[in-house]
């Protein structure tokens, strides 16, 4: 028998990566090539005609899965009945600026759209934020709707997880999808910390370290990391604009292995509420290694953390507490 289309919600819809975007989802790419969806896309006024467009091509574009389009500038009528959403919505970083500095302009929206999303959302709607400043968006969006179970709001650092998987594969030369279980640890910032210590190589002769194979522990603690927490600026620098096409895949990949599980003995890194694991401060929306089942997340405990690395997850996780404050500076 046929599934009940999921309601998602893409906000920012008419921007670069809700084009990228809302393809993916309509093609099955995010929920499964057996999982009709029904896209709500939201965008501001001045994008309207530009939104229009982009349902115009949906039409066009005659996805098999896809069995209706709400494209609106209504918050409440993009939020009403939706089991995702995913918030796109919001100003980008340009060359030369920090996500501090898209900080008031962002964490306003996400105030707002909390009350939204809490009051007309499906109970359990599952919520992923891209835009930056992600991870304090997020924790915005959660203490502005107080009744959505804090577990369901997460926001997006697989993007980076996945460029660190693409850093080591290009470097050993190995496929990625023989790569796994790397981190990223906090803010999708430049403080993040993506680390190799647990990751590990499919290899003929089974599973082996990453850093026994890489054997260049100068590399693996200096340039690899400075490339993935620099990559975001790399790209702004290459294109002009943000990364869109890797973000609008590394939200599907969040949404996928969230819904429908990560395979046995593997770990996805994911922005999520902190309870105190590894000393974290609880309170942040930081990013952990997490499995996934049954549509919950659940952080890997007891992973060995060095004097390196400690210094790394307590940096960022400083950072991402400024943030925080600022933020709420901000909305004051
Ligand atoms: P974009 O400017 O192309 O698109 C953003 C869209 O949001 C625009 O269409 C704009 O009109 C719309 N918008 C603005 N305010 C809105 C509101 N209140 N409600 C709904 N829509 C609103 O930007 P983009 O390149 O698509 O990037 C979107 C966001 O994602 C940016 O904040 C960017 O920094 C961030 N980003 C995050 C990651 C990540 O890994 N977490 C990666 C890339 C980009
Ligand atoms: C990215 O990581 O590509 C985005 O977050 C863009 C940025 O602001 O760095």
């Amino acid at each position: 028998m046929a599934k009940e289309p999921v309601r998602v919600l893409v906000t920012g819809a008419a921007g670069q990566i809700g084009y990228a975007l809302v393809p993916m989802i309509a093609r099955g790419v995010m929920l499964g090539a057996d999982q009709p969806v029904i896209l709500h896309m939201l965008d501001i006024p001045p994008a309207a005609e530009a939104l229009n467009g982009v349902k115009m091509e949906l039409v066009d574009a005659a996805f098999p899965l896809l069995k209706g389009v709400v494209a609106t500038t209504d918050v409440v009528e993009a939020c009403t009945g939706v089991n995702i959403a995913i918030m796109v919505g919001g100003f980008p970083r340009k060359e030369g600026m920090e996500r501090k500095d898209v900080m008031s302009k962002n964490v306003s929206i996400y105030k707002s759209q909390a009350s939204a999303l809490e009051q007309h959302a499906s109970p359990n709607c599952k919520v992923l934020v891209v835009a930056n400043p992600a991870n304090t968006n997020a924790l915005i969006l959660k203490e502005f709707a107080p009744s959505i179970p804090a577990q369901n709001i997460t926001c997006l650092t697989r993007l980076d997880h996945n460029r660190a998987l693409g850093q080591i594969s290009e470097r050993l030369n190995v496929q990625v999808c023989d790569v796994k279980n790397v981190i990223i640890w906090g803010n999708h910032s430049s403080t993040q910390y993506p680390d190799v210590n647990h990751a590990t190589v499919k290899t003929p002769s089974g599973e082996k370290p990453v850093r026994e194979l890489v054997k260049d522990d100068g590399w693996l603690n200096g340039e690899f990391i400075t490339t993935v927490q620099q990559r975001g600026a790399a790209i702004i620098k290459a294109r002009k604009l943000s990364s869109a096409l890797s973000a609008a895949s590394a939200a599907c990949d969040h949404i996928r292995d969230w819904v429908l599980g990560t395979p046995e003995g593997t770990w996805v890194s994911m922005g999520v509420y902190s309870d105190g694991s590894y000393n974290v401060p609880a309170g942040l929306i930081y990013s952990f290694p997490v499995t996934c089942c049954n549509g919950e997340w659940t952080i890997v405990q007891g992973l060995a953390i060095d004097e390196f690395s400690r210094k790394k997850l307590d940096l960022t996780g400083a950072e991402l507490s400024e943030e925080k404050e600022l933020a709420y500076s901000c909305l004051s």
